[in-house]
């Protein structure tokens, strides 16, 4: 069953009921200000940090769910109702909305009249701007009140919710033009120099700034007091809860219109220019803000701006093939997807509360992958961010707060595969770009410019510290974990509440990782290559030598006899082989080590996937592991923790989907390499989007495993490494388009019946226009014709200074 439909030509996906299974949501905002906004009008807003500088407040874990957002009410006679249906939950004549790339729009009705509402956040401004427009198409004079409320969050939204006994005394607002315009100011007298905003472009007919003022003792914004009465109450709060809400009275004659103009706000002052009189905030820039969206025309200027940017982005990958699905998810979802994970990391969705986690070291040095391409100056401004948070050793903060860009001590480091996936983000970064010159900056060390080295000194530490982190069968080292976090094989957590990473030894001389091997192989190749590229040849031969020994140890203690083992545990017992009880084989290193190009001569990496395809393979993706874990293994950790099919014990981890389906193209599988890729594609199962649950338009961390009740519902969407993950191996692998040092190179893999197709591609500076014409086979190039003149092997030369290149490639 689906809730909606694709509308290519839009760039949309229009959500035809609010009854959605799970809240469908949208992000606003691309650089600095950031909003979430759902299906039903719910979400939050934040600028930079969504826990340091959180501007309205969310309840997640509430009931009903998605509960607070950006509303906006409209009273007509005794009605009362919602544009996007929530709070109030109206029955509602029509609905829709429309989630576009950065932008959200709802369409509603009830009894005659029309409600459109279009919310996005502009690209230079840290706001977010709410067009609403209300018509009249009844016969007679309507006469409506429209009602508008935020609910502000004092700023540290992990304070907010705990540190009652402080925060309800701390809240202040000013109010100015008659209550158009309400400023939220807690904390701002003392240490901060920010406050938000909002505001309205017209004169009002009440405002309400104090929470209980406006919704009454004991209501929620279900049932609001004051647009029960019609009227606002003109509030002015003082501690407790201070919101922003509007009224405007709107009158309209039979197919007359009127639009209203909201902008929420963030504003920062200079540290000496702070007040305009004693205790008045200084509002210059407050002003200026609200004059530049005071006409609709400026609205729909900004709105064009925003489309065409992503326009812009969009066209520098872009396939046209005979599948429009695939061509959907590339040329919009994907890449969207793409954005808002490297801008959140996994901080901020309906499933990351924004308070926890900040930003990923892996977790963001993938993202890059799939974003490198969009924006590269982004990249590698991101690149130095991470790298500064690695410590001499090689080893790294496994997280860090956007605002700050320091690390995070509470969780510290010990997760063996960070560092390596520093090279894997540099090495995509300078392979799209060509800029040497990233390697040459000075980075610091934990943040600390007095013992800074070079980016490649970074990643020598990164390539060494895995070098010099083996254990007993020369496997790298696990440490607290590797990219499975709850792969905990120094923990031994016993007692409830504490955690897996982090309790008990959690590093140890032992344990190994036969995932860290695969990456090993990949990244370490990959940082000879930038040795080699800054004539570092001594450098990179002592890099393959080090890589040698790893392979060697994978293709022996690493192997099962069918597939790759997973690990060594903290004595020296298998894990993820035929020995073990439960868990006897594990996606990761099969994929992983295949795509490296581990075992594929010996005949190891055939195996693995047929092993992958006979054990872990259902209709709905790739499970993590199987037989999931019945028992709780001390030995194990958190990954036996969760009932079987969920999470990382059996679930279909979606992020490792795309390493077996790339792990596929390696050995020319474009039948089986395709099927992997359908199987988990948001388009793809649009159709069954009451099984899966979550946005049919982007991937979820995971969808619950054979095992599981509930096999094939979606969880945790949005913020997921599949989403760099599954680009990566649908552009760079299936359709082939891959970027190397030496310029793009064609080696397509796909299902025998695909078809012709094109892909234009901007490089360097250039546009390759590409026509790859198959002929029955699923890999091969056999023909490569650049400009008009035929090139041996893959790679298209790049010549500086030529601006197009028109490529036809044949398949077999
Ligand atoms: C989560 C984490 C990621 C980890 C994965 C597997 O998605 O964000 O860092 O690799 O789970 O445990
Ligand atoms: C838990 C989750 C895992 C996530 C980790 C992040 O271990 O199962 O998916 O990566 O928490 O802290």
């Amino acid at each position: 069953m689906k809730y909606g439909f694709f509308d290519d030509n839009a760039l949309e996906y229009v959500i035809t009921t609010p009854k959605t299974p799970l809240p469908w949501i949208n992000y606003l905002g691309n650089r600095e200000f950031f909003s979430l906004i759902s299906n039903t009008c719910g979400g939050y807003t934040f600028y930079k940090d969504a826990k340091l500088l959180r501007l309205t407040r969310y309840r997640y874990n509430n009931v009903p769910y998605d509960n607070n957002g950006k509303y906006f009410f409209i009273k007509d006679g005794d009605t009362i109702w919602n544009p996007g249906w929530q709070p109030v939950k109206t029955a509602l004549d029509s609905y829709e909305c429309r989630h576009g790339l950065g932008y959200s729009t709802f369409t509603s009705s009830k009894d005659d009249v029309e409600a459109k509402v279009l919310t996005f956040v502009p690209m230079e401004d840290n706001c977010e701007v709410s067009k609403v427009t209300l018509i009249n198409k009844k016969n007679s004079d309507a006469s409506l009140t429209l009602f508008s409320y935020v609910e502000w969050c004092l700023w540290n939204a992990d304070d907010d919710m705990k540190n009652f006994q402080r925060n309800l005394s701390t809240g202040e607002v000013e109010v100015t033009d008659g209550g158009s315009v309400i400023y939220h100011k807690t904390e701002y007298r003392e240490r901060r120099n920010h406050y938000a905003i909002y505001g309205v472009n017209t004169a009002v007919d009440g405002f309400d700034t104090s929470r209980d003022a406006f919704l009454g003792a004991y209501n929620g914004p279900d049932s609001p007091d004051a647009v029960k009465e019609g009227k606002c109450t003109g509030s002015v709060a003082s501690g407790w809860s201070p919101i922003a809400a509007h009224q405007i009275n709107v009158n309209l004659k039979p197919g007359e219109s009127k639009t209203f103009i909201f902008t929420l706000g963030y504003i920062e002052n200079p540290e000496d220019d702070k007040w305009e009189a004693p205790s008045v905030v200084n509002k210059k820039p407050a002003i200026a803000m609200l004059n530049k969206f005071k006409t609709e025309e400026a609205v729909d200027a900004s709105l064009e701006e925003l489309k065409n940017y992503w326009k812009e982005l969009l066209s520098i990958y872009h396939v046209s093939s005979s599948n429009d699905k695939v061509d959907r998810m590339v040329n919009i979802w994907n890449q969207y997807q793409c954005m808002v994970t490297f801008n959140m990391s996994r901080s901020a969705s309906y499933y990351e509360s924004g308070i926890g986690r900040g930003m990923g070291f892996r977790d963001s040095c993938q993202d890059l992958l799939g974003f490198v391409h969009l924006i590269p100056d982004r990249a590698r401004q991101r690149i130095i961010d991470i790298a500064s948070t690695q410590f001499q050793d090689g080893s790294a903060y496994h997280q860090y707060q956007p605002l700050t860009k320091k690390g995070n001590s509470d969780i510290g480091s010990g997760f063996n595969d960070d560092p390596l996936w520093l090279i894997a983000g540099t090495s995509a970064y300078i392979r799209e770009t060509g800029d040497l010159s990233i390697l040459k900056e000075m980075v610091p060390f934990d943040n600390d410019m007095s013992v800074a080295k070079t980016l490649m000194d970074h990643l020598k530490c990164s390539f060494n510290f895995t070098a010099t982190h083996t254990g007993p069968h020369g496997l790298p080292l696990i440490g607290r974990a590797d990219w499975n976090d709850c792969l905990n094989l120094n923990c031994f957590s016993e007692h409830p509440g504490e955690s897996f990473q982090t309790f008990g030894p959690s590093e140890g001389p032992v344990a190994e990782s036969v995932f860290i091997a695969g990456m090993f192989v990949k990244y370490g190749e990959e940082y000879a290559q930038l040795a080699e590229l800054l004539g570092d040849d001594a450098e990179a031969a002592r890099a393959r030598e080090e890589v040698k020994k790893v392979y060697d140890a994978t293709c022996t203690a690493g192997w099962d006899g069918d597939w790759f083992v997973r690990a060594y545990d903290a004595n020296s017992n298998k894990v993820g082989s035929k020995e073990c009880e439960e868990g006897q084989i594990f996606i990761e290193p099969q994929g992983f080590c295949v795509l490296a190009g581990i075992g594929v001569e010996e005949g190891l990496a055939e195996k693995a996937l047929k092993s992958v395809e006979e054990k872990l393979d259902t209709k709905y993706g790739v499970m993590i592991l199987q037989p999931a874990y019945t028992k709780y293994h001390l030995e194990l950790g958190e990954v036996s923790s969760y009932p079987p099919g969920y999470k990382e014990n059996g679930g279909i981890f979606c992020h490792n989907n795309p390493w077996v389906s790339i792990a596929e193209t390696v050995l020319g599988h474009g039948n089986r390499a395709f099927e992997i890729y359908k199987k988990t594609c948001p388009a793809y199962i649009e159709e069954i989007s009451d099984v899966h649950c979550t946005e049919p338009y982007v991937y979820s961390q995971m969808v619950a495993g054979r095992d599981a009740k509930f096999f094939g519902q979606g969880k945790n969407s949005w913020l997921t490494g599949t989403a760099a993950w599954t680009f990566v191996n649908i552009s760079q692998y299936i359709l082939g388009v891959y970027p190397t040092h030496n310029g793009l190179s064609i080696n397509p893999c796909v299902p025998e019946d695909f078809g012709d197709f094109n892909i234009t591609r901007k490089y360097r500076g250039a546009t390759y226009n590409i026509s790859v014409k198959q002929s029955g086979a699923q890999k091969g190039v056999s023909k490569l014709l650049v400009n008009g003149k035929e090139v041996e092997g893959n790679v298209i030369p790049y010549e500086e200074g030529v601006k197009e290149y028109t490529v036809e490639a044949v398949i077999g």
